[in-house]
């Protein structure tokens, strides 16, 4: 066990990290954060912050020394690097799944050589025959770069043959993934933990509503049959079993319209989908992510009320005029009603499509807190 007084690192510094920061300095542990830019969302709220490249490995050496456990908040940390710390100190999920996880070809061969249910895909090389990738897929398709995707960046969907032309040349010098387009009934994610003793726990079932591929809406529980939702977690708690996984991780799976369940995703870290769990659960998911890494027992995932929506808010709300920004969202409804809370990351700069906070709106029933949540997301630019 790491005992509450010791020093937690993380890799990357975004939001994440800064409610990985809250979560772990009120359970008395320190948190120092390790992140490129300076002034950063975790480096605000961290004990210590430290800013070099990912690659810097004396830095990195100096943070890890100073570290108990090491987490992340961001999957796209090289790996390499942490070959020269791991003997430093735990790196909890160990960087073998951070591997997998950050690589959409490596994902999708480790799901299907552990029989998890996983979308059809092909993988391309850079500068592979994509065309032909595309055909052994079949239309309609999705394209996605191999490395270093978010929030819909790096895909392209291909619909018919006649976009087929515009795919090869946007993906000419990438190493790409051709994915077989899913008409889903809705989309699902589930995070799981599990600690060093194999001690394992989901949080329920979130229900994701995208909008241009950025995650919009969480519905916590989802509006799915009781036995998708156990499939659900027990495919979550497959997965964390097979890496052997200490710590966080989230999955992000399609349900289709025949009652399947794929995985789209993992995430070795806390993830969007789950930020419902710092206002409407007994353990946060950011809690859990501590527990996991330092070997306290492992919290209740239980809700603390029937129905949750966590809202993104992007720096859309703010107000525009074309490029320039001119105004701050209207915050005053939002934060004169008792059932929703707001949460803001303390990003300098709103950027559109930049997630900047987000709220979650708890009641009785999941049509009330719905409507609730989407009149309240509308009165922000009023
Ligand atoms: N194969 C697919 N079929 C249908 N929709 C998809 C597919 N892949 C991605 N999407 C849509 O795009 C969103 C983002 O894609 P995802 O693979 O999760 O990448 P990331 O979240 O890393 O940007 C998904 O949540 C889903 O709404
Ligand atoms: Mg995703």
């Amino acid at each position: 066990m790491i005992p509450p007084g010791s020093t937690i690192g993380v890799l990357g510094g975004g939001q994440l990290g800064r409610m990985l920061a809250h979560a772990a300095t009120r359970l008395g542990y320190r948190l120092h954060v390790y992140e490129p830019q300076e002034n950063c969302p975790a480096g605000e709220v961290a004990t210590r912050e430290f800013n070099s490249a990912y690659t810097d490995k004396e830095r990195l050496k100096e943070f890890a020394q100073g570290c108990a456990a090491i987490t992340y908040e961001f999957e796209n940390v090289p790996v390499k690097p942490l070959w020269a710390i791991e003997d430093e100190v735990q790196l909890r999920p160990h960087w073998d799944v951070l591997e997998v996880c950050q690589n959409r070809a490596r994902e999708k061969n480790w799901l299907k050589r552990n029989n998890i249910p996983v979308v059809p895909f092909a993988e391309v090389e850079a500068g592979g025959d994509l065309a032909a990738g595309i055909r052994t897929v079949g239309l309609p398709c999705v394209v996605k770069t191999a490395d270093f995707g978010y929030d819909g960046k790096g895909q392209l969907k291909v619909a018919s043959k006649a976009d087929v032309a515009a795919a090869q040349k946007a993906f000419a010098k990438s190493r790409a993934v051709v994915e077989g387009f899913i008409d889903f009934k809705c989309e699902l994610s589930v995070v799981v933990a599990r600690n060093a003793d194999g001690q394992m726990s989901t949080f329920p079932v979130a229900e994701n509503i995208h909008t241009k591929h950025i995650l919009d809406f969480s519905i916590v529980p989802a509006r799915i049959e009781s036995a998708v939702a156990e499939e659900a977690a027990q495919l979550a708690c497959n997965i964390a079993e097979a890496f052997g996984l200490v710590g966080l991780m989230a999955v992000e799976l399609f349900l289709t319209d025949d009652g399947k369940l794929l995985v789209n995703e993992m995430a070795p870290r806390t993830h969007n989908s789950g930020h419902w769990s710092l206002d409407a659960c007994v353990t946060s998911q950011f809690e859990q992510q501590v527990r996991a890494i330092t070997g306290l027992p492992l919290g209740s995932t239980e809700m603390t009320a029937p129905a949750a929506v966590m809202v993104n808010i992007l720096g859309d709300a703010w107000k525009w005029d074309g490029d320039a920004l001119v105004g701050s969202p209207d915050w005053a409804q939002l934060l004169a009603d008792p059932r929703a809370k707001l949460h803001l990351y303390g990003k300098s700069e709103p950027r559109r499509a930049r997630k900047m906070g987000h709220f979650t709106v708890t009641g009785r029933t999941m049509s009330k807190t719905l409507a609730l949540a989407r009149s309240l997301k509308a009165s922000l630019n009023d």
